[in-house]
């Protein structure tokens, strides 16, 4: 059996990180457009780089949780019939086993240089305008993937889906594409599609199966139900 799971933020909320759209959740203090969009970065490239350099600096106190553990022992029984598909910038994934990991919004821990393109591992801070390892110019900026870009790995993605058979989507609210119409893409290939939510996303209905609580059980679960 072929499975891709779509992990968002949610999966990583039982570990101390901060959602997006939840109550208390990161756009809840920030206004998208001040933070995570090329234009904020052109106008206050200071203030985009603080955001990142606390959430960077977060992940070092935080630990994976119960449902990214499952998801590492999935793959140990699936090997390359599992492909984990991240909107998530951590890497709680890689830290509870996983490898085979596609992040598609970017990773805190990588820095993008905006003169030779290169991408540099990256554990510091940006904001103090440190040159870029590879070519020496300043003008590094976070690995992520702002509104306007376009996310990496789309074909890679694309073409897994069109040959999965099951597709299940982790802890995303649905409301950002175009992950939030994989559940759609890969359904239409004639893929099982199932999600694993604390509540209902907004495209909970597209579902052939819904199952609502938290990731560190339900994910589990799940699992052991596959690996029978
Ligand atoms: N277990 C399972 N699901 C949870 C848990 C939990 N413990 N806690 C919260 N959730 C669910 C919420 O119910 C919500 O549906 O996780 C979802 C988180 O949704 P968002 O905050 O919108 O995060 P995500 O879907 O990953 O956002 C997508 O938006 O701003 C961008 O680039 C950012 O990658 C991010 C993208």
């Amino acid at each position: 059996m072929r499975v891709v799971v779509l992990t968002g933020a949610g999966i990583s909320a039982e570990s101390g990180v901060p959602t997006f759209r939840d109550a208390d959740g990161l756009w809840e203090g920030h206004r998208v457009e001040d933070v995570a969009t090329p234009e904020a970065f052109d106008h206050q490239p200071s203030v985009v780089h603080r955001f990142y350099d606390a959430r960077r600096a977060a992940l070092l106190a935080v630990q994976p949780n119960p449902a990214h553990h499952a998801l590492a022992r999935l793959e140990a029984a699936l090997g390359d019939d599992l492909l984990v598909v991240t909107q998530n910038i951590d890497d709680l994934h890689e830290r509870g086993g996983s490898t085979r990991v596609l992040h598609m919004h970017g990773e805190l821990r990588s820095a993008l240089c905006r003169g030779c393109g290169g991408r540099s591992p990256w554990d510091h801070e940006l904001a103090d305008l440190p040159p870029c390892p590879r070519c020496g110019v300043t003008e590094l900026r976070p690995d992520v993937v702002w509104f306007g870009e376009v996310p990496y790995e789309m074909e890679r993605i694309q073409q897994t889906l069109d040959r999965t058979d099951l597709f299940v989507s982790v802890g995303t609210s649905g409301a950002v594409y175009p992950a939030a119409g994989f559940v759609q893409y890969a359904g239409r290939r004639g893929a099982r599609t199932l999600e694993l939510n604390l509540m209902p996303s907004e495209g909970t209905h597209l579902f052939d199966e819904a199952r609502h609580g938290p990731a560190s059980e339900l994910v589990p679960a799940w699992v052991d139900e596959v690996l029978g």
